[in-house]
């Protein structure tokens, strides 16, 4: 049995500022808007009308950074710090910003992006739900010469999907799996050990990539028995992630699956690590497990997470969860900004990425930000030091 205690990980990881301008590639903002208006005909963002009765959110060239942004939930923290962060950014610059949640409802985020694109808005900001079903709502953006900015989840089967701005999420699952193999010792033969792996939303285009890097780093010890899967939910490859997916990233779902793995495959044996994709499903299962009997820092697993949610900061103090992948979302937040900053002065938009993430009709030009590993003695140094969580938020 290996005890929850996360400390003495190798979590270092670059700064991210240093990998990513080494990295850049630059996109031209210009030729895509003239390349949109092309299509369209329609001048929008060409615009030389402005007045002085018009608000100040124009700059020199007429452009008007007026920006929609499209969120998923409010039920989850960081869609919540996401949303008011960027909009906070584009106010203080001038911009005309609508914020939108959707309830995680894609209809709903349909009508929101409708209703955006009717009143204006000239840039689109989307992390989307169910990103397959926004390609008709796309078509009338493009239309209309609007720039789409997919936000932390690419938008699949669209042309219309101008940039992609995210963390890297296939080194998000790299991390889990890394910290799993580390502190079980997977790499000297120990084991064997009982694994129970979850994978995010079968909707969500990250959740593939999130399991994909954890699994190419932990199905050869599944292969050789150093991992055992006690319930058999272990996907046989990579593309069978979907098979052991938790709909909407429900944390209620996670708990009430984790539940039934515990009552029908661990009556005699006790799990030993639990492969969580993000924080939202970490809280279930840690509260499957207290329902179960486990008790922190003597028996209770190794349960990985994502995001520095602070219910889950909470647990990792606890010794209820071992890490969470941290994603500063002032990070991404600041780099949307960036971007749109370009696109509205007709600059080239910096990306890093041109060949990771193909939605199917095209490659989209990407921005990756580098993610990293929090354990319990770093939560005081990385999270709260940087003004992520205020010390109150986590009971320090
Ligand atoms: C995000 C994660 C988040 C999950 C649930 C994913 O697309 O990248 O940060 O935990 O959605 O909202």
């Amino acid at each position: 049995m290996v005890s929850a205690q996360a400390v003495g990980a190798d979590t270092d990881v670059q700064p991210e500022e240093n990998d990513e301008e080494g990295n850049a590639q630059h996109m031209s903002a210009r030729k895509s808007v003239l390349g949109l208006v092309a299509v369209s005909g329609a001048a929008l963002l060409l615009s030389s009308c402005s007045t002085a009765a018009e608000p100040d959110n124009s700059d020199s060239t007429g452009t008007e950074c007026n920006v929609g942004i499209a969120m998923p939930t409010r039920s989850l923290e960081r869609w919540i710090n996401d949303g008011e962060g960027l909009q906070a950014l584009l106010e203080a610059d001038g911009c005309t910003v609508d914020l939108q949640y959707a309830d995680n409802k894609t209809d709903q985020q349909i009508s929101q992006l409708q209703n955006m694109i009717a009143n204006g808005a000239k840039i689109l900001v989307i992390a989307s739900i169910d990103g397959t079903l926004l390609g008709p709502v796309l078509e009338d953006a493009a239309a209309e010469g609007v720039v789409v900015i997919a936000y932390d989840r690419l938008i699949n089967g669209s042309p219309n999907v101008d940039y992609y701005a995210t963390f890297d999420n296939y080194s998000v699952g790299t991390l889990q799996g890394e910290f799993i193999e580390e502190q079980l010792d997977l790499a000297n033969d120990a084991g064997p050990f009982n694994l129970e792996p979850f994978a995010g939303s079968p909707d969500d285009n990250n959740a593939r990539y999130f399991f994909a890097g954890a699994w190419d780093v932990l199905l050869p010890y599944v292969q050789s028995g150093q991992l055992v899967v006690q319930s058999g939910k272990s996907p046989a490859s990579n593309d069978e992630w979907a098979s052991i997916g938790i709909l909407e990233w429900k944390t209620a779902t996670a708990q009430a699956e984790m539940e039934n793995r515990l009552s029908s495959f661990y009556t005699d044996d006790k799990v030993d690590v639990v492969l969580s994709p993000n924080d939202s499903l970490a809280q279930g299962i840690s509260a499957a497990l207290a329902g179960n009997g486990y008790t922190p820092g003597v028996d209770w697993p190794i349960v990985t997470g994502q995001d520095g949610d602070k219910a889950s900061v909470i647990n990792i103090l606890a010794d209820m969860q071992s890490m969470t992948v941290w994603k500063d979302t002032r990070t991404l937040g600041a780099r949307v900004h960036t971007m749109i900053q370009s696109i509205i002065a007709g600059e080239e938009v910096e990306v890093n990425d041109t060949t990771t993430y193909d939605n199917g009709v095209k490659v989209v030009p990407s921005f990756l930000i580098t993610p990293e590993v929090v354990v319990k003695d770093q939560v005081q140094s990385k999270l709260i030091d940087s003004g992520f969580l205020k010390p109150a938020d986590v009971g320090l």
